[in-house]
């Protein structure tokens, strides 16, 4: 198993920044990168503020809340992370994306580094193929809000060695994670899942079977969910489910997963759900 010091995460979004937040928590020497300084910078300060406010809470003291944010830098180039031992992306949901940024990384990442990535549901061996180190690539899907959620998926695609993988799974135990391994297949066992359910809500409100709040209180209340689907949706991002969906669409070719048009509809009309302010719901 490979030695994990120091972890480059690539995008400060709310999966990286969360992934940075428990990394560094867990001890490892963490360099934050994203292509937005805005967006860097942002995600610096949600770190802060929820270790200001754990530290409020009683969950740790002021001062491991400091050593931590210590064990964080945030760096403007993806050079930037060419020595760390770990490279988690956490960008976009889009293969383009994607593999333009493991292009770069492969380029970047000093050599026997390893390649990760925080897709939801894009194919690793995909991933994997547009680098010159497939062996050190690897899926690690963490689930939001990363410090609360207590998984890491675990994907290895089709060349990735048995080192690659027992190291992920390591460090992911050591972030205090449990760490479920599922093949690379679209959508993994999560989403495979998970986003059927969310898409036939959105059916089942484009169909009028019962309302937004309804439809959540339902799920809520008759099967324990801590959020209903539509809320969860709204959470996860719109634009994410979409782009998930699409996934499990192309890549099993049944129909019983293409999109629902409300879903398609919400998202061209710029309701990502949270982030944007309104999907489902409006936020402040
Ligand atoms: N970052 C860090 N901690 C957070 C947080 C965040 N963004 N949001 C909430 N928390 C913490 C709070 O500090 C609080 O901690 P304590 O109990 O120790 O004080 C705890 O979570 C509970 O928070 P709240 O009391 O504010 O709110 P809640 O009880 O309503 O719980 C929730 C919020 C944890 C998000 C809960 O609603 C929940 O579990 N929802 C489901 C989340 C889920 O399903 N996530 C997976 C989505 S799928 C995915 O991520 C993968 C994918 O590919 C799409």
């Amino acid at each position: 198993m490979q030695d994990i010091q120091s972890i480059g995460i690539v995008g400060a979004g709310q999966m990286g920044r969360g992934i940075a937040q428990v990394a560094a928590m867990s001890g490892y020497q963490v360099k934050l990168f994203d292509v937005s300084s805005e967006g860097l910078k942002k995600g610096m300060d949600f770190i802060q503020m929820q270790l200001d406010k754990g530290a409020d809470k009683g969950k740790w003291d002021a001062i491991t809340a400091k050593n931590c944010m210590k064990n964080i830098s945030p760096v403007n180039e993806i050079t930037g992370l060419s020595q760390c031992d770990l490279l988690i992306e956490a960008a976009t949901e889009n293969k383009i994306v994607k593999f333009d940024i493991f292009k770069e990384l492969d380029e970047v990442a000093k050599p026997g580094a390893i390649l990760a990535t925080n897709t939801s549901s894009i194919s690793i061996t995909e991933i994997a193929a547009v680098t010159s180190r497939p062996k050190f690539v690897a899926g690690m899907h963490f689930m939001n809000p990363v410090p609360v959620m207590k998984l890491v998926e675990g994907i290895r695609g089709l060349e990735t060695s048995d080192e690659t993988f027992n190291t992920v799974a390591a460090v992911a135990e050591k972030m205090g994670k449990v760490f479920v391994r599922a093949n690379d297949v679209p959508g993994f066992a999560v989403n495979r899942i998970l986003m059927p359910m969310i898409n036939e809500a959105v059916y089942a409100l484009y169909e009028g079977v019962a309302s937004i709040s309804d439809i959540d209180q339902a799920m809520k209340l008759g099967t324990n969910q801590p959020m209903g689907p539509l809320e969860l949706a709204d959470f996860i991002g719109l634009d994410t489910c979409l782009a998930i969906m699409n996934v499990l669409h192309e890549g099993l070719g049944d129909t019983k997963y293409r999109p629902c048009p409300l879903l398609k509809k919400y998202v061209l009309a710029g309701r990502m759900g949270r982030k944007s302010g309104r999907g489902f719901y409006e936020y402040k």
